[in-house]
């Protein structure tokens, strides 16, 4: 990767026409003598909040907090890397870049890092010739073709079988000029724990897959054992200066292209999973090497097209992983599918039991990711029975509570009444819409659906996490942080007691509702992060009342409430980001 020096970016800089720029991808209006505003290009809006500062290069929304300059919005937008961005840039507005000379701790990690890849280079070739060349690979050669897997898509991911010798690797790059170091660096040896002082192969008799970054380069591999009673199934390479798991997508570069086209990126588990897909044409695939979701790899793939497409195991813990990449998902803003995969199978299993042509098939039934999550639960819950369609409801209610209104929320409440054999109005009542609908019209405090969405979500996270929730009951302001009189009710009493919060023999509404939450909260996957988010939210729900209140009242007073409004937003913002990452962090 060339180095250009620091003067060449401030010219581009400075060469950059922002509102061209930003204008390819939003529509600009003048909104003063330096700023322009439009829709933001990051999140989904209809009143625009992005806003551009052309003098000084600058952009910022007031929406989702994306700021930048024209090398951010060129990354973020176009999937470029820094120097990509840089050099998009020099030729939109013609700017000669000049090479840096570098500093000389920079440029040799530089070098280091090149040795290494060069290192990982021949080492992938030398595996792909060990797997088409020698006597001992036939057997791999076998078990590859033995499932469906053509020699074409394995030379194309460069795939190859490392020999059952612990010193091949070692002694070929110690006559190459490489240092024991080097190999130890790039994971391709490791230490002997009964020899000390002694290193040998890491990858022995197994089937390699090389990872490569998003130009091709390979940084690492992933290696299969060929025997079932081998403990490690996959051995991959460890983490290096050149090889970060978290953000890696295993065949990200021979996907990118079709994804950008197609607008939409398949996520698959594993190796396998995405070679197979290759071979049956769907060419945007990637996987996600075996891990839920981390951010980085969904920073990745929001860069790769705005739809995911997961192809992923989703029986059991599997299910809980998807749940947990959906959520980091979602916050990006990008669209979700899921592939209705047969049970217990991966698509690498599909191609070998059905065919190449069942995978493109199979793609193209996804579904919305809400109608996947509605159709397992009426899928896995007892019907038979009131009490069993009752749960089922009360497992469906927080699938709908983050629905908003619209075609998919009644179509959804269409398929749930016809196959409960609940009438619509039932359903609609048990799963909000109409329950809110109700309160509104009825005697108690009229309360908006998502600002009671957000009382309840605080009060499960509070039971959730007793220690943390009891301290932030005891602080808040209850009376002004509740709109809904029984939610509010629910809040005294949990703050009093929360393990064993005290009703009156009359008060069945509340008995049911601190019912459900408890429930709602054992099934929760709590981390303190999410509870500090949503004490804010109810905060910003609170702010967004009195704001309302003091308009109706002819408006004095509404500047004060905004700055408190823009501190807790920010305040929220700051939170989002940690629960991500806290999410992202337990999800490994
Ligand atoms: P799976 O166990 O589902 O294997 O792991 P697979 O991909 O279906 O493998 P085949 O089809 O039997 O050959 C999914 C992915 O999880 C990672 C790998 O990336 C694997 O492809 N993994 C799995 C590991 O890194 N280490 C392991 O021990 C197991
Ligand atoms: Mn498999």
């Amino acid at each position: 990767m060339p180095r250009y020096t620091d003067d060449s970016k401030e010219r581009v800089r400075d060469a950059v026409d922002m509102i061209d720029l930003v204008g390819t991808r939003v529509e600009l209006r003048r909104a003063g003598a330096d700023s322009y505003t439009g829709r933001c290009p990051f999140h989904d809006e209809r009143t625009p909040s992005f806003n551009v500062t052309p003098s000084k290069k600058m952009y910022y929304c007031f929406g989702c907090q994306a700021s930048g300059d024209p090398f951010t919005f060129a990354m973020e937008t176009e999937g470029f890397d820094f120097p990509g961005a840089l050099e998009m840039l020099a030729e939109r507005y013609n700017v000669t870049l000049e090479l840096a000379e570098e500093d000389p701790r920079a440029a040799a990690r530089r070098t280091h890092e090149a040795r290494l890849q060069a290192l990982l280079e021949r080492t992938c070739g030398y595996y792909e010739r060990y797997l088409w060349e020698s006597t001992e690979a036939a057997r791999a050669r076998d078990y590859l073709a033995g499932r469906g897997l053509e020699e074409a898509v394995l030379r194309a991911f460069r795939v190859g079988y490392a020999p059952s010798a612990w010193d091949r690797v070692l002694l070929a790059s110690r006559r190459g000029g490489f240092s024991e170091q080097e190999l130890l660096e790039a994971g391709l040896v490791q230490r002997s724990i009964d020899q000390p002082g002694r290193v040998y192969d890491r990858f022995r008799t197994r089937i390699t897959f090389p990872l490569c970054d998003r130009r091709g380069r390979v940084v690492g591999f992933g290696a299969r054992a060929m025997r079932a009673e081998d403990p490690a199934k996959y051995v991959n390479s460890s983490e290096s200066p050149i090889f970060r798991k978290r953000e890696h997508l295993f065949g990200v570069h021979l996907a990118q292209s079709a994804a950008a086209q197609a607008g939409a990126v398949v996520l698959c588990e594993g190796y396998t999973d995405v070679i197979a897909m290759h071979q049956a044409g769907v060419e945007n695939c990637v996987g996600s090497m075996g891990t839920a979701l981390t951010a980085e790899q969904v920073g990745v793939l929001a860069r790769l097209a705005p739809r995911l497409i997961l192809a992923l195991d989703a029986d059991g813990a599997g299910q809980a992983a998807m749940l947990k990449s959906a959520a980091l998902v979602q916050a990006k803003r990008i669209e979700l599918r899921v592939v209705p995969l047969p049970a217990g199978s991966d698509p690498a299993d599909v191609l070998k039991r059905e065919g190449a042509a069942a995978l493109p098939a199979l793609v193209k039934r996804a579904v919305a990711f809400v109608r996947f999550r509605v159709e397992r639960i009426l899928a896995g819950g007892d019907r038979g029975t009131p009490e069993g369609r009752d749960r089922i409801l009360e497992q469906l209610r927080p699938v709908f509570a983050e629905l908003g209104p619209g075609a998919m929320r009644e179509e959804l409440e269409r398929e749930v009444s016809s196959q409960l054999g609940v009438s619509e109005r039932t359903v609609e009542q048990v799963l909000g819409a109409g329950g809110a609908r109700q309160a509104a019209a009825g005697v108690s405090a009229p309360a908006l659906d998502a600002g009671e969405r957000t009382e309840f979500a605080f009060l499960e996270l509070c039971i959730a996490l007793p220690e943390r929730g009891s301290a932030l009951l005891g602080e808040i302001a209850i009376d002004a942080m509740f709109a809904n009189q029984l939610t509010r009710t629910a809040a005294e009493r949990l703050r009093a007691s929360i393990e064993s919060p005290a009703v009156h023999a009359d008060e069945s509404a509340l008995r049911t509702l601190l019912t459900k939450l408890a429930v709602i909260a054992s099934t929760l996957e709590a981390m303190p992060g999410q509870l500090e988010v949503a004490v804010r939210q109810l905060d910003l729900a609170r702010i967004e009342r009195a704001i309302e209140g003091v308009r109706a009242g002819g408006g004095a007073g509404v500047e004060q409430l905004g700055h408190e409004r823009a501190e807790v937003q920010a305040e929220l913002a700051e939170w989002l980001v940690r629960a991500l990452e806290e999410t992202a962090a337990t999800a490994r």
